[in-house]
């Protein structure tokens, strides 16, 4: 493991100890399958119909996993470095007799067979921290059976540019949308290094890879809001989100 990324690691460690605290709200937000947003289910509608082995790539505290099996998956295996947010996420599982089972490893580089899964499914601040495009593609294409989705709503990487002005929008002085990185400063923090890409360099890794693209939206919603923050940004006028659906070509 690099440097950058076990400093990140270490940041994701310290920062998921919060999620343990509030272990009792996560519990109930994952048992009631509402943390599954209608437009992710919506999206996913047609796959979940076919009861998939789901791996959640960067599962964090896995509040996603339930609603996955609720609306149709047969299994969910997570998979995400931070033992914290692992271990939270198994006890939470075990405790709602849900079929899910998570895996603490670095990814890319999943320690799991090839062709395991019909679905992977990820986002929610998860590419963000993954340093090459190329080989995140290429570990979820190996995960894949032929005809295997890749499923993402994440934040539009044109989000971290924007100001948390309640009254107007505006563009931070200190970011680019073409800039390499910059150091995180919202969650997890802690001095944590955030990649940045183009929409373009993401959904060109994609069909590199040997995806077929079947999707790509943008959209005003973010996934997520800072407690307390209402910026005018994420008013409906900026991209914040966007989805991305994909299919395995060979198959
Ligand atoms: C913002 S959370 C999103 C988690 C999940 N999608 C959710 O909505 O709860 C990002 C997660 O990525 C994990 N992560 C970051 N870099 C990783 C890496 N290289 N390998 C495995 N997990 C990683 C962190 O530990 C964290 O749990």
């Amino acid at each position: 493991m690099d440097t950058t990324t076990r400093a990140n690691r270490d940041a994701w460690e310290a920062a998921s100890e919060k999620h343990v605290r509030e272990y009792s709200e996560l519990l109930a937000q994952a048992a009631s399958g509402t943390s599954l947003t209608t437009l992710e289910r919506d999206l996913l509608h047609d796959v979940l119909r076919t009861a998939p082995d789901v791996v959640h790539w960067q599962s964090g505290h896995g509040t996603d996993d339930i609603g996955l099996l609720q609306a149709g998956a047969r299994s969910v295996t997570g998979v995400d470095y931070s033992e914290v947010a692992a271990g939270a996420a198994q006890r939470r599982a075990t405790e709602l007799g849900a079929d899910c089972r998570y895996v603490v490893a670095a990814l890319p580089g999943a320690p799991l067979a090839d062709g395991c899964a019909d679905l992977v499914y990820t986002g929610k601040g998860a590419l963000i921290w993954m340093p090459d495009l190329q080989a995140w593609a290429a570990d979820i294409v190996r995960l894949l059976r032929p005809s295997g989705h890749l499923f993402i709503y994440e934040e539009h990487p044109a989000a971290p540019l924007w100001t948390w002005d309640p009254d107007e929008p505006g563009i931070r002085p200190d970011r680019s949308y073409f800039a390499p990185s910059h150091v995180n400063d919202s969650f997890p923090a802690g001095g944590a290094v955030q990649w940045q890409r183009t929409l373009a360099e993401i959904v060109t890794a994609v069909t590199s890879a040997g995806l077929r693209l079947l999707h790509l939206a943008e959209h005003p919603e973010p996934f997520w809001r800072m407690g307390g923050v209402h910026a005018a940004a994420w008013n409906g006028r900026l991209p914040n989100t966007f989805t991305l659906l994909a299919r395995r070509l060979n198959g």
